[in-house]
């Protein structure tokens, strides 16, 4: 098995490039699936979760053919299957979004009972209550589920909570049923915005999104298209508070700082050196940091995916701050490592851990639950004297295409190997 070995205690130094944003790509990936005509995705990141898409759209039939570094074409015309093959769609819990151009296409979809995750429980309630308002059927076995519809009708759709993925799950579906939909207390994030832009370059008719009131006029069929993936605003965010933990000089290019409004304040008020671009934030050594609490929320709130970098960073920081993580009840878990390492974190629930900074790092042995978990961890071994070794790292390829190489850039002392040591 692959780990990364990083001697840390070094400052970092030098430009790294934001690549095209995961939490887009896999969603404009399946979109792909909504007309027979080619579909050309570009700036797609060469990550663990777009390979797994990739297999599981080629093996229901897409041609899927991978051009220069990111650049896919993608034709669905061929499409014979309707279910995801279960090996794979539980390593990838996006995979849930193919479902809805597959009930709107053949008018059945199958898809298995969602994997373990260590952030959550991650339920699919509100995709079924989704499916069902579409006027499909639902059947439940120990193996997954199977939806059925002779036709998808537009609906009121109300989210009793706001879910990124199943908020995109229903716009997928709404845009090729018949008649209107209201989707209520839909999720905004750019992700999103993002895919409606596709959507309606395709044929599509769909106002509102980036709002919670999202109104979609079905139509009967949509056109290829082009797409150009957005820059990953978590990748820009993790980078720049790993810079910032590091106390290093780092310029990361091709970020969208609207998409980060939150963070750059808080990073004002921990007393963080930045300076921000039209598409770029440099980061500075700094004075002193100080100790400054959060709190995770749907956009354009705090993301949850830098809550981890961003405890890091407070344990680098004077004084005492408090993480509030309300998306995921288990995404936490991971500071028992940061403790290991020398951090003074008290868990006070499954939801909040309280900080006291700032503390030396020591290396260890560390092993990535998640991707997020991964980064961080990543992030305190380059703080840490000493040699710490990272397992599990599929779970960071899963969202960070090469970061090994894009760190050695900046002068980390890191590198990948599967030799036991
Ligand atoms: C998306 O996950 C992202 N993944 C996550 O990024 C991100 O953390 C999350 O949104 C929140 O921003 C992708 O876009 C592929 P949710 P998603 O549904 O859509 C509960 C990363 O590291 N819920 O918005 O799966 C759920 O349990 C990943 O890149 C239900 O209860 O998250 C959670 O508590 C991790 N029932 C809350 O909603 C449901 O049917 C919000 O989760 C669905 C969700």
């Amino acid at each position: 098995m692959e780990k990364f070995i990083i001697h840390g205690g070094r400052p970092l130094k030098g430009e790294i490039r934001v690549n095209g944003a995961k939490n887009s790509a896999l969603k404009i990936l399946a979109a792909a699936l909504l007309t027979d005509d080619n579909c050309r995705i570009t700036n797609i990141p060469q990550i663990e979760d777009v390979f797994r898409l990739v297999e599981l759209l080629t093996d229901i039939g897409v041609k899927v053919k991978n051009g220069s570094r990111g650049d896919y074409l993608l034709n669905a015309k061929g499409i014979a299957k309707s279910s995801l093959s279960p090996d794979i769609a539980q390593k990838l819990k996006g995979s849930i979004l193919m479902t809805a151009p597959l009930l709107a296409r053949l008018g059945r979809a199958d898809f298995p009972q969602p994997g373990g995750c260590v952030i959550g429980q991650r339920p699919r309630d509100i995709f079924i209550d989704g499916f069902k308002a579409f006027g499909a059927s639902v059947r439940e076995t120990a193996k997954g589920y199977s939806l059925l519809a002779k036709k998808i009708r537009g609906a009121k759709f109300v989210f009793p909570l706001v879910s990124v993925t199943a908020t995109e799950t229903m716009i997928l579906l709404a845009v090729l049923a018949k008649g209107k939909t209201d989707l209520i207390n839909a999720a905004c994030e750019p992700e999103i915005v993002a895919l409606a832009d596709f959507l309606n370059k395709m044929g599509a008719k769909i106002t509102g999104a980036g709002t919670p009131f999202v109104k979609i006029e079905g139509v009967s069929h949509l056109k290829g298209g082009n797409c150009e993936i957005m820059p990953d605003r978590i990748e820009g965010g993790s980078f720049a508070l790993l810079a910032a933990a590091a106390n290093s000089s780092v310029k990361i290019n091709g970020i969208n700082p609207s998409h980060l409004e939150v963070l750059w304040f808080l990073l004002e008020k921990v007393g963080v050196n930045f300076e921000l671009g039209r598409d770029f934030v440099k980061i500075k050594p700094a004075q002193e940091l100080k100790a400054v609490s959060v709190k995770t929320h749907e956009y354009p709130g705090f993301p949850t995916d830098l809550q981890a970098p961003f405890t890091v960073l407070m344990t680098q920081a004077s004084g005492l701050s408090l993480i509030h993580e309300t998306i995921f009840e288990g995404r936490l878990f991971y500071t028992d490592t940061l403790n290991q390492m020398g951090a003074k974190i008290i868990m006070c629930d499954p939801h909040r851990v309280v900080i006291q900074g700032p503390t030396k790092l020591f290396s260890r042995r560390l092993v990535s639950p998640d991707i997020r978990a991964g980064i961080a961890m990543v992030s305190a071994a380059l703080i840490a004297k000493g040699e710490s070794t990272i397992e599990n790292i599929y779970q960071i390829d899963r969202g960070y295409e090469k970061i090994e190489e894009r760190l050695q850039k900046l002068g980390a002392n890191i590198k990948r190997t599967d030799k036991l040591l």
